[in-house]
């Protein structure tokens, strides 16, 4: 039995096949705080917080990629108080956790639209990528200013402003090349996604990549999904038949 410990948490991972790469839509901040009767910008806060968690918990689960969704392209269209305290909560977040995630070996990278966001942002993001580009345990990948529609739409661009230059033709057009037109071509598309909160979507996250990831949803407000949540997906994710449109094992072996 593979058991190990840190902080006084025990990682028991018995029975669980670990996704190399997760993706987590952190859903449910807002009603996190009204439950609590305090203001949006506590559940994100406390949504942060839980940030730093889940970051641990999967570094010493064994996950290698886990992209986390901080702030859609939609998200614009919330009030300018909660864009401002979410931008600020963004700065604030590396500024306190950063020694935390590097004690932890977490390197940090953004994928979205970066160019567009306030120079201070920016900065932020390239700081934070440069400063833990050695850390080698884990890559934290932060979705903000992200949007799957407008990521596809910055490959396409790309790969037509080639045909244009006369660099590819149309027809060699594959699959592969417009992965390798994503944002983070390195990055391995997303196993598992978890979305708490109970919603049965995507909202534009990962849109390309998650074309064969397992859903997993809850119905726990982010703040407060934990360890042992975490510990049962990986649990059910182990457990998924995962066909990618062909056959499962058994089917193959004719026993099924
Ligand atoms: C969705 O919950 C959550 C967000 C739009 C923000 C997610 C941000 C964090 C968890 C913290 C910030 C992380 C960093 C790196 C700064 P919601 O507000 O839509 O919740 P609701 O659906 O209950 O209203």
């Amino acid at each position: 039995m593979a058991v190990f410990g840190n902080k006084n948490k025990t990682y028991d991972l018995t029975g669980i096949k670990v996704p190399v790469s997760l993706g987590v839509i952190m859903d449910g901040n807002g009603r996190w705080a009204k439950k609590r009767l305090l203001p949006r910008s506590a559940g994100h806060r406390a949504g942060a917080e839980n940030l730093k968690e889940l970051c641990r918990n999967c570094g010493n689960y064994g996950v290698k990629y886990l992209t986390v969704y901080a702030f859609s392209t939609e998200n614009w269209s919330r009030p300018e108080d909660e864009v401002h305290q979410l931008m600020e909560l963004f700065v604030e977040f590396f500024a306190k956790y950063d020694p935390e995630l590097e004690e932890e070996g977490i390197r940090v990278r953004f994928t979205g639209d970066i160019a567009s966001l306030p120079e201070h942002i920016q900065k932020v993001c390239k700081e934070g990528e440069e400063r833990s580009m050695h850390r080698q345990k884990m890559q934290l990948i932060v979705a903000f200013n992200y949007g799957g529609r407008r990521e596809l739409e910055n490959a396409t661009k790309l790969i037509a402003t080639k045909v244009k230059n006369g660099e590819i033709n149309p027809e060699d057009i594959t699959e592969k090349m417009i992965s390798d037109h994503m944002y983070l071509p390195d990055v391995p598309d997303p196993e598992l996604i978890i979305r708490p909160s109970g919603e049965m979507r995507l909202s534009n996250f990962l849109l390309w990549e998650s074309a064969y990831s397992e859903l997993w949803v809850s119905e726990t407000l982010w703040p407060d999904f934990g360890y042992d949540e975490l510990t049962q997906a990986f649990r059910d994710f182990a457990n998924r038949d995962r066909r990618f449109g062909g056959l499962s094992a058994k089917e193959k072996e004719g026993k099924a």
